[in-house]
């Protein structure tokens, strides 16, 4: 059996590809229904959900009624997993009756043996360790406001290192952008670990993913502020006071915003947190762009699914 067309990370597609999904993504804005016939008739997508999700679940439950086949909302606590069948049964019996998965997981071990297990494409929908969908609407959020010449884009990414963080530096190690990123140190990657691993590989391929000092140096010169919750999906609930602390310095506000290109945009993947992790002013305001990003969800998503699904072949 060949390997399904797994959507895992962005680091395990080249610019050429990312590329193409960018470019299909874009076609797949307007209008939202395609031409009949639609290129997804009949086919079923599962979205199987371990942690809450608004913007994802809804984008990819719209995007595959949208290409003409249905999506089956599977909450975890509606499954058999936790009256003792199994990951492995219950991967193999939901690949009996889809043709992908789409699966939110803030348990890594789950997500990487439901991958394992599966016989169909599986579709990261958020990990604790990444999250490529939300980063590819990011791009073409990026594309449409600066074009398509990486190199001369800056990106500043503000705030904790997480799974958003991962997901840019997979981007920035593909497509070739800046990617100034100022995280306190604390939390920072240590030495010796996965991720300072991470880190040392995406600036050997692209010199231009930095480490900042403070926030003021990463945004000098940015194109485009980013930053995330500073509690994601998963972390300890215990820690949150702490990381509150560890992160004062951090939050965008526009006197920092100021300080950035005078045509810099500010995107957040959302849910957002006003007056923690961003002013309510940044991220309400003129140069936000984080509606924008949010609708570019659907149509990333529909390019994702459409090569996941085998109806869109890309670059390698
Ligand atoms: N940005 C994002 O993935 O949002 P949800 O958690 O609402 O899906
Ligand atoms: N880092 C955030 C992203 C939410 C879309 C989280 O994991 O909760």
């Amino acid at each position: 059996m060949a390997t399904p067309r797994h959507f895992l990370d962005l680091d395990g597609f080249s610019a050429q590809a990312l590329t193409a999904l960018l470019t299909t993504a874009a076609h797949h804005k307007a209008p939202r229904r395609p031409a009949a016939p639609p290129p997804l008739a009949g086919r079923i997508l599962a979205l199987l959900f371990q942690a809450q999700s608004t913007r994802t679940r809804i984008s990819f439950a719209a995007a595959i009624g949208q290409l003409g086949g249905q999506g089956i909302l599977l909450p975890r606590s509606e499954l058999h997993l936790d009256r003792g069948e199994t990951l492995a049964d219950t991967a193999a019996a939901i690949s009996c009756y889809v043709d992908a998965v789409l699966l939110r997981s803030t348990e890594q071990n789950f997500f990487d043996q439901f991958v394992a297990e599966s016989r169909v494409p599986v579709i990261n929908g958020l990990t604790e360790h990444s999250h490529p969908c939300q980063v590819l609407a990011d791009l073409l959020t990026l594309r449409e406001t600066f074009g398509d010449n990486w190199h001369a884009i800056r990106v500043a990414w503000l705030g904790p290192f997480n799974n958003m963080t991962r997901s840019y530096l997979h981007a920035a190690e593909q497509l070739g952008f800046a990617l100034a990123l100022s995280v306190p140190p604390a939390l920072l990657p240590k030495t010796g670990t996965p991720d300072h691993a991470l880190l040392t590989r995406v600036q050997t391929a692209n010199p231009q993913i930095t480490l900042c000092d403070s926030p003021e140096e990463a945004v000098t010169g940015a194109h485009a502020l980013t930053t995330d919750t500073w509690h994601s999906l998963g972390d300890d609930a215990t820690a949150h006071a702490k990381r509150v602390e560890q992160l004062q310095a951090w939050r965008v506000e526009e006197s920092l915003f100021a300080q950035a290109n005078p045509d810099a945009i500010f995107l957040h993947c959302l849910p957002a947190h006003r007056d923690e992790e961003v002013s309510a002013e940044v991220l309400d305001g003129a140069r936000s762009r984080v509606w924008q990003q949010a609708s570019n969800r659907l149509p990333t998503q529909k390019a994702i699914l459409l090569w996941t699904m085998g109806s869109l072949d890309l670059p390698a």
